[in-house]
């Protein structure tokens, strides 16, 4: 069982695991490994030994999702214990400067030494014996984190998209200039301008925000605990996520560990139901939001409450009562909201999907969810037809498979395409890939127990190891899932 230290992370007790003759891959192994797992690296945001013109860069840590976009956040040299590291800093100064990244730490073990660099300046920020950061490792884990190192590429990207935006727009004007119109031939002129076209909606598209409902009239097929995971690690990725429980089950509220009574009702806070109610109640009055601080983790849900059973019918009765939650999704600043409905096809479910933008379909790799989807994709262009916008299927989502029924798992999977082949819409309907989808797991179904996503497992000392590692798989497997769901709007 883990312990944590006076700050509240957990122990650093791989720091005590080498001694003065260690080698310097036994640092790597014994240190480096466990310290970017403990500042909450997968093993695909990362690469060891990797060549640099003649020589090899130990750590080089470059989350995959922003690879193409952005300079690698971290660069780690690592030294044997009995060399001190005041002698050996010109090496990360070169390799910083080269690939361009924005922090370096070196170390052999013992001592820890953290640059940064600006420009072609490299600057020493801080330096740590083992025990110092023993001790206290908040600012060392802050700066160093996966979740910064995601707020930092995702501010880069979001910078170079304006930019990219602003030229094209120079571009797209400048087109339009006689003189330069001339410069081209105009089969040319076609090709960049249709490019340039596809560019901007590209990232026009990306600008508007995704209402997405998660939908399955199969009941228990893992809608919610998709949905709680798939934000988390949405959140990961500096998206603004905002999460509502249209269901009268609340499980997604309490999966979030909010109590329907004793958090909202009796807390005197407003619920679902009197958005959806109460003409006078905004957006803002109903959200909740919830934080885990290990893992600087915060999403924002609106609860639900038994009582939205009761008000069915009040709901029916309502003018334009579809269009309720339209209306007071009209203004908000986040990049996805998630709508979390009830198994059955009632009120509440066309007050969603007419509020949403999109669709999300969870599905087990078995017989009958499989044939819930004939229903899923007729109800989704039945409510389409309403709508102003396109109501586009995202993906359909694997949830709950079993890993050890590879054949059985390959049967079923042939009989959805069989039916999304055959239903009205669904041939452009897309599954998501192998990677992204979720294994039945036990410690995914304690998690509404705990009241936290997946994401917060590996803080809770609580888990056995096998336990961390069950939850780092799934983990992985979510941030996937995000990662495609971005891909696919
Ligand atoms: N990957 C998983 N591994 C193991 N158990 C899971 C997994 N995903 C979900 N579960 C469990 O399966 C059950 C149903 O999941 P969930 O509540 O998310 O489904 P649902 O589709 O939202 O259900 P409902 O239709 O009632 O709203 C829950 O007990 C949940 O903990
Ligand atoms: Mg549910």
């Amino acid at each position: 069982m883990r312990t944590n230290s006076s700050d509240g992370s957990p122990k650093l007790e791989f720091l005590k695991s080498i001694t003065p003759q260690s080698s310097e891959s036994e640092v790597e192994h014994k240190i480096i490994v466990p310290l970017l797992q403990w500042l909450g690296y997968g093993s695909a945001d990362w690469r060891s030994q990797v060549s640099f013109g003649n020589s090899k860069l130990d750590f080089l840590v470059y989350p995959e999702e922003f690879k193409l976009h952005c300079p690698p956040f971290l660069v780690i040299e690592v030294k044997a214990p009995n060399k001190s590291i005041n002698q050996n800093g010109w090496q990360i100064n070169r390799y910083m400067r080269k690939v361009g990244a924005m922090l370096g730490l070196l170390t052999n073990g013992s001592s820890f030494q953290l640059l940064c660099r600006h420009q072609d300046q490299i600057v020493t920020i801080a330096d740590y014996s083992t025990t110092e950061l023993v001790k206290d490792s908040r600012l060392f884990r802050s700066l160093l984190c996966k979740s910064t190192c995601l707020k930092v590429c995702n501010a880069i990207l979001h910078n170079q998209q304006r930019i990219n935006q602003k030229f094209l727009t120079l571009v797209a004007e400048a087109f339009d200039n006689q003189s330069i119109h001339c410069l081209f031939k105009e089969r040319h002129l076609e090709q960049h301008a249709s490019i340039l076209q596809e560019e901007s909606n590209v990232i026009q598209r990306r600008k508007e925000a995704m209402i997405i409902t998660v939908f399955n009239n199969k009941g228990g097929v893992g809608k919610t605990t998709l949905t709680i995971n798939l934000a988390a690690s949405l959140a990961k990725l500096g998206k603004r996520v905002l999460l509502i429980d249209i269901d009268a089950q609340a499980n997604l509220t309490t999966g979030l560990g909010i109590d329907p009574l004793n958090d909202v009702e009796l807390a005197r806070k407003k619920d679902i139901t009197h958005l959806l109610i109460d003409p006078r109640i905004k957006l803002e009055d109903v959200i909740y939001t919830k934080r885990w601080s290990q893992n600087d983790l915060q999403l924002d849900i609106i609860p639900s409450h038994i009582r939205l059973s009761r008000m069915e019918s009040d709901l029916t009765r309502m003018v334009d009562s579809d269009r309720v939650l339209v209306k007071k999704l009209k203004n908000h600043s986040y990049d996805f909201i998630f709508i979390d409905p009830p198994p059955s096809f009632g009120k509440v479910n066309s007050i969603s999907l007419m509020a949403s933008n999109g669709i999300l379909v969870p599905t087990q790799l078995s017989s009958y969810p499989i044939r819930a989807l004939e229903y899923v994709l007729t109800q989704a262009q039945d409510v389409g037809a309403y709508k102003d916008d396109p109501l586009p299927i995202l993906g359909v989502a694997i949830s709950m498979y079993d890993q050890r029924s590879n054949s059985f798992n390959l049967s079923m999977l042939e009989k959805l395409k069989d039916i999304l082949e055959k239903t009205d819409g669904g041939k452009q309907v897309n599954i998501f890939p192998e990677k992204t989808w979720i294994p039945r797991l036990n410690i995914v179904s304690q998690c509404p127990e705990k009241g936290y996503p997946i994401q917060e497992a590996e803080f809770d000392d609580h888990l056995s190891t096998q336990e961390r590692e069950a939850a780092q798989k799934a983990l992985e497997r979510y941030d996937h899932l995000a990662a495609h769901l971005i891909d696919s709007i």
